[in-house]
């Protein structure tokens, strides 16, 4: 982008994903009650706090599946290879690949014929893994995917025939309500053949402090990745959030899975956001920030055949907290 140029123009009157970013950010304030899009969580600031989080006590989701990918690794590769061997393994929100790497090593040490496609809205993650893995894992066939998940997949399905392994991994599918998740299962069995696989990673519901801690970790991290939303705004949409005048507020309902985010507002105040009419909070009001659903292993089963996928294998960490599941499309 031409930082000149940027600088002369508000949000309201730029192009492609800024214009997006502010239009989404403006929905969501001008709506009741506020709510913002998770997935703007991630900028470089935003990528860095979740690597912490992923790395502080509370937060073990990462841990678990971490245990499953490393442990049973062999068990993992069984399980996709029964499909047959040559396929494209894609992996959808590929991240670092850390925990799909031990599979891959594991699938080229038996010198099965697959290639690996990574797909990622980021396009740093992609130009990383591009370069890094053909080093670290020699011998690898892969080509980075950049772009939105469906379109990705459909250009992977448009180029090659082959058998299709898809796994989202990471518990993604939990930062969708549960509505949205089953309609977004249902998008990717419309995307697969008949005897096509996905492997999905899922958090399970468990002790229910246990739950809540890993979004309110003592040092505050998850705090900040919060609040890095509204200072991200600041950056990047010229606005003047005053982020010490909001609280980070997790909650977890133990009945419906549901484990919820807010931002609230500690006093009265407004907002100016360039471009935009002003956004007024009242003391104590809250903005809604992202779910993370988490599930039973009955409720997953269910929504692999509302989708239209036969559940074929599950695999547990040792504490049964996380859940990596293999459907096979029908
Ligand atoms: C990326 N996602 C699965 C994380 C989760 O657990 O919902 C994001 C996160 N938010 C706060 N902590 C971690």
């Amino acid at each position: 982008m031409n930082t000149s140029t940027n600088q002369t123009l508000s949000p309201s009157t730029q192009k492609g994903s800024d214009k997006q970013f502010f239009d989404d950010v403006m929905t969501g304030l001008q709506a009741t009650p506020k709510y913002m899009q998770s997935k703007y969580f991630y900028d470089a600031a935003g990528d860095k706090l979740f690597q912490d989080i992923m790395n502080c006590e509370e937060y073990y989701p990462t841990d678990c599946e971490l245990e499953i990918f490393s442990e049973q690794t062999e068990a993992l590769a069984n399980a996709i290879l029964a499909g047959g061997d040559g396929f494209d393994l894609i992996e959808l929100g590929a991240g670092d690949a850390t925990k799909s790497s031990y599979l891959l090593q594991h699938l080229l040490d038996k010198k099965v014929d697959f290639n690996y496609l990574p797909i990622d809205i980021s396009e740093h993650v992609i130009d990383y893994l591009n370069s890094t893995l053909p080093v670290t894992l020699p011998g690898l066939k892969i080509t980075g995917l950049n772009g939105d998940y469906f379109e990705m997949l459909k250009k992977a399905a448009a180029d090659s025939t082959r058998r299709k392994v898809v796994l989202f991994l990471g518990s993604n599918v939990g930062n969708m309500p549960v509505e949205n998740a089953e309609e977004f299962c249902a998008e990717l069995r419309s995307h697969l053949q008949v005897n096509d696989m996905a492997l999905i990673g899922i958090d399970l519901k468990k002790n229910p402090k246990t739950i809540l801690a890993a979004y309110n970790d003592k040092e505050g991290i998850t705090k900040k990745f919060n609040l890095n939303l509204l200072e991200r705004i600041n950056r990047e949409l010229y606005a003047n959030f005053d982020v010490s005048q909001f609280d980070h507020y997790p909650t977890y309902d133990p009945e419906t899975g549901s484990c919820k985010s807010y931002l609230v507002s500690l006093k009265d105040q407004t907002v100016n956001i360039s471009g935009s009419e002003p956004v007024h909070f009242k003391m104590n009001e809250h903005i809604f920030m992202e779910i993370s659903q988490k599930y039973t292993v009955e409720q997953t089963n269910e929504m692999a055949g509302a989708a239209g996928f036969k559940t074929d294998g599950h695999f547990y960490d040792k504490k049964r907290w996380f859940l990596d599941v293999i459907w096979i499309a029908e």
